[in-house]
């Protein structure tokens, strides 16, 4: 049996102020959740805050990106050992925001996918575990190109790293057109895709397809969390926006147990 884990994803808002309103938030009301794992990624400036706030709690904590080398010469970039430093349990890889708006624009896809196996085989040799999002475009989505989306960069994770690697990571899928946009895949369709996920890790190791953790994320929310992670290949979620409100987020960890 899969434990339900909620990942609350802050993205580039707040403050300090407003994380400590937010973590003092969450905190008072843990107990609604004990039985779900539950993880958040604030940016990295405020993780010492977040790693005071949580360690005699539940709650884990991780980072939102991490470099692909142990350390050297790239200005503005955190190795999974200054991650480890803060205590980080989880790190965030391949979310689709990175791909499409930051450095990793002009890069085919193709190269990106090969970028993000070996984010994943860095975070994994730190011990810490690789969150690996992916989803289809908007585009992709039209043409019917889910699954092609989705096999690519499995199968690059798998080849670069083995399957049994897999066991040490979680997935995330993120359809980009449902990131933000208030338009939630259904329950029956994200289903579709965990399944096909799960399927896929199968061929290569039975064992690692059942343990796997697979999130959804894009557009989730209080009032539509439960018949999401009611699907039996829905093990969570990862959550964006409504992460930053304490309630709503406690809501959606509540749906999860
Ligand atoms: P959203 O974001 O919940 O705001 O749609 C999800 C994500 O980007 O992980």
């Amino acid at each position: 049996m899969r434990k339900p884990l909620v990942a609350g994803n802050w993205k580039m808002n707040g403050s300090s102020t407003s994380a400590k309103t937010l973590l003092d938030g969450i905190l008072t009301q843990a107990e609604s959740f004990s039985s779900a794992d539950v993880a958040l990624f604030p940016p990295a400036v405020y993780l010492r805050q977040v790693q005071e706030a949580l360690t005699n709690s539940d709650i884990r904590w991780g980072a939102q990106n991490l470099s692909q080398f142990k350390h050297g010469a790239y200005t503005g970039e955190i190795s999974a050992p200054m991650l480890n430093d803060f205590g980080c349990k989880y790190v965030l890889i391949g979310h689709s925001e990175r791909r499409c708006l930051y450095a990793e624009i002009g890069l085919d896809q193709l190269v990106l996918d090969y970028i993000i196996a070996e984010k994943y085989s860095m975070a994994t040799q730190e011990g810490i575990t690789p969150i690996i999002c992916i989803g289809e475009s908007p585009e992709e989505h039209a043409d019917g190109k889910t699954e092609e989306v989705i096999a690519r960069l499995l199968d690059i994770v798998i080849d670069q790293n083995g399957v049994k690697a897999l066991s040490q990571a979680v997935l995330a899928y993120e359809p980009v057109w449902a990131i933000g946009t208030g338009k939630s895949a259904t329950p029956e369709w994200a289903q579709e895709v965990h399944s096909f996920m799960r399927e896929r890790i199968k061929k290569h190791d039975p064992e690692t397809a059942e343990s796997i953790q697979i999130l959804y994320g894009g557009s989730v929310k209080g009032d539509n969390a439960a018949p999401l992670f009611s699907m039996p290949d829905i093990d969570g979620g990862l959550i964006g926006g409504a992460s930053l409100d304490a309630n709503e987020f406690v809501q959606i960890c509540m749906a999860a147990v």
